[in-house]
């Protein structure tokens, strides 16, 4: 199968990250066609440094290999090194109706947030354009993208019945446990990685801050270790991130549990992190000394993902009726 994901190249990759994309693509290489991008395009749509940005990208890929990405098996790559999906989005704006864009929770969200743009409304026209310029049929993503790659199947639908068969109709796929981790500092919201850094532990913390953060996370009234995630939204949480990481059933942690104390639970918490996290920071490292090579990595990603989608681009233009030289 052909499998397309990406990452917005600002701010730390988290656990939520990795749990919610990242797991499921280490997973995917193995077997299927799989394209990894740095969505640096994306990442504009918001205020952001150009000084550093070039780094920060740079650095997104060393994140995608030091996960365990095998660049022997899969494409890795920047968004702005293939200039087919600016322009598939351009054409894509042209099916999408406004108000489809408005309904957006993360668009909702964002323009909230931000000073609204254009770009945080097209967002989700560029993903599209992402994922149908390579015909693609899985996506992997964390809940929060649902709606988004919900979004490319109508555009591709639409699509074909005004120009004839084009682009394959995608699915998504988001896993049971993990697609939607929560932020330590206020259980009840996303974490995110453009909150505060207590919120969140990055895949690359070392094991003295996973142990602070871990410690400070908020926890709920009573002493019962449950997942119950209405009345115990923290407690919940910290038991879903031991799953993820222990692999262990949730029903199986509450039995281990049983007769232990919230800080317990956080205490082997945060030492299961530290072991689990340990060989993604040596290996970050160790790349981090390795820029050429991982240049490299997104040059050759590049050339390959390039002469897909220039073919299917070639076939775009002549189905909507402009000139393909
Ligand atoms: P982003 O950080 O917005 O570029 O997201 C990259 C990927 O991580 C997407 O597939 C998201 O759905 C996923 N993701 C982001 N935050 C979380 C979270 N808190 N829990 C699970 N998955 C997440
Ligand atoms: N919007 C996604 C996010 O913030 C990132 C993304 C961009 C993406 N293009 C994509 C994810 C295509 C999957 C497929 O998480």
């Amino acid at each position: 199968m052909r499998i397309f994901s990406g990452i917005q190249p600002t701010g730390n990759i988290h656990i939520g990250n990795y749990s919610g994309a990242i797991k499921q693509w280490i997973d995917l290489q193995d077997k299927n066609e799989c394209l990894f991008c740095v969505v640096d395009l994306h990442a504009i749509t918001t205020p952001y440094d150009p000084e550093t940005f070039q780094k920060m990208c740079m650095e997104k890929a060393i994140v995608y290999l030091a996960a365990g990405i095998d660049p022997e098996k899969a494409i890795i790559f920047l968004q702005s090194s293939v200039k087919e999906h600016s322009e598939l989005c351009w054409l894509l704006n042209t099916v999408t109706p406004l108000g489809e864009l408005y309904r957006m929770t993360q668009y909702k969200e964002k323009s909230q947030k931000h000073k609204e743009n254009a770009g945080i409304l097209n967002y989700p026209v560029l993903m599209a354009a992402d994922i149908l310029l390579y015909d693609t049929e899985v996506v992997p993503v964390g809940e929060d993208q649902k709606q988004h790659v919900e979004l490319a199947k109508d555009i591709a639908r639409r699509f074909n019945s005004y120009f004839g068969e084009t682009f394959t109709v995608p699915k998504v796929q988001i896993l049971k446990t993990g697609a939607r981790v929560m932020s330590l500092s206020d259980p009840t919201k996303k974490m995110s990685k453009s909150d505060d850094e207590d919120s969140y532990i990055s895949l690359f913390d070392s094991p003295e801050k996973i142990r602070k953060k871990i410690s400070r996370a908020v926890t709920d009234t009573g002493k019962e270790i449950k997942y119950d995630k209405k009345n115990k939204p923290g407690i919940s949480n910290l038991l879903s991130i031991y799953s993820i990481f222990s692999e262990k059933k949730i029903e199986e942690i509450e039995k281990e549990m049983k007769d232990k104390s919230y800080k317990d639970l956080k205490d082997d918490l945060a030492s299961l992190l530290t072991e689990k996290l340990e060989p993604f920071r040596r290996k970050k490292e160790e790349l981090s000394k390795r820029e050429i090579y991982v240049q490299e990595i997104l040059k050759k990603g590049a050339e390959r993902a390039r002469v897909m989608a220039e073919e299917k681009m070639e076939e775009v233009r002549k189905k909507v009726g402009l000139q393909n030289n």
